[in-house]
């Protein structure tokens, strides 16, 4: 029996279909994700990746085929009772608007909050432990607006953690912040792996590969390849300009 035969099925899909209208984005997409595991997703602009997060939390619901989370059809339970978090694709704030840091992560909380409206001492705690796995526990009195564009997106990484998910979905979570940041928000992923079964959709394919066990290729199908495999596979025909401009890299440093 191999490894993922004996591992539990997280995410499972089959024969999936989707489409806005009459346009369709993704087209029998079959795949399976595992307890642990931590996959990368990665495919052109507008191949269907960000819909495949939606259809995962049951936002959105197949044309056909089936997608399960944890057992059970997306979508058909309340997304509060999945332990599943999600840190959304380029969060466009306020810096106006008059939120701490705490209180941005204790929104990740907000199906715990009971009616009369004030949150236990225990979801405080959980908001300070989650700070401190993103390295911002001094930020927590702070403004959320004054935070930089790193720092903002380590605190929705807090508010996704502080529920302590079994799933964590990031859409392009490094998209639009430096590389210090980047470094930053791939050294929690890192420490998170193994903790929680996590999806990262990413254009960052360098850091994929060396960070995930496993890509799924999004380009209205879908395809799962090692992360040693990709450019090998891209290497054959597959278009992506990022993968096109890896292997063109390569080959002019002799690799
Ligand atoms: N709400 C919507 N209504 C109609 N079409 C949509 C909607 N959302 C996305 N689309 C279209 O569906 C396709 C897939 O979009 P999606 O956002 O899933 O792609 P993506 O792979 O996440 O792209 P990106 O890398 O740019 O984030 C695109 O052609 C997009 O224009
Ligand atoms: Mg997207």
């Amino acid at each position: 029996m191999d490894n993922k035969t004996e591992k539990k099925v997280v995410i499972a899909a089959e024969h999936l279909f989707f489409s806005y209208h009459q346009m369709p984005v993704l087209q029998d997409a079959s795949f399976e994700v595992y307890e642990g595991e931590f996959v990368g997703v990665i495919g052109p602009n507008g191949g269907g990746k960000t819909t495949l997060l939606k259809l995962i939390m049951g936002f959105l619901s197949p044309v056909s085929g089936k997608i399960e989370i944890f057992g059970q059809p997306a979508g058909s339970q309340p997304l509060g009772s999945i332990p599943l978090a999600y840190v959304p694709q380029a969060m466009r704030f306020d810096r106006d608007f008059p939120i701490s840091v705490e209180e941005v992560v204790l929104s990740g909380l907000l199906s715990h909050l009971p009616w009369y409206g004030a949150f236990h001492k225990r979801d405080k705690e959980a908001a300070a432990q989650a700070l401190d796995e993103v390295g911002l526990s001094e930020y927590s009195r702070s403004a959320f607006g004054t935070l930089s564009g790193g720092q903002a997106q380590r605190v929705l990484i807090a508010r996704a953690l502080v529920s302590k998910p079994r799933l964590l979905l990031l859409d392009e979570p490094t998209a639009s912040v430096d590389s210090k940041a980047e470094a930053d928000i791939y050294a929690i992923l890192k420490k998170l792996k193994g903790q929680m079964t996590i999806l990262m959709v990413t254009h960052d394919l360098k850091a994929a590969i060396d960070q995930v066990e496993r890509i799924l290729c999004v380009q209205k199908t879908l395809f799962s390849l090692e992360p040693n495999e990709v450019c090998d596979h891209f290497a054959v025909g597959l278009y992506h300009p990022p993968l096109i401009q890896i292997l063109q890299n390569n080959k002019n440093k002799g690799l």
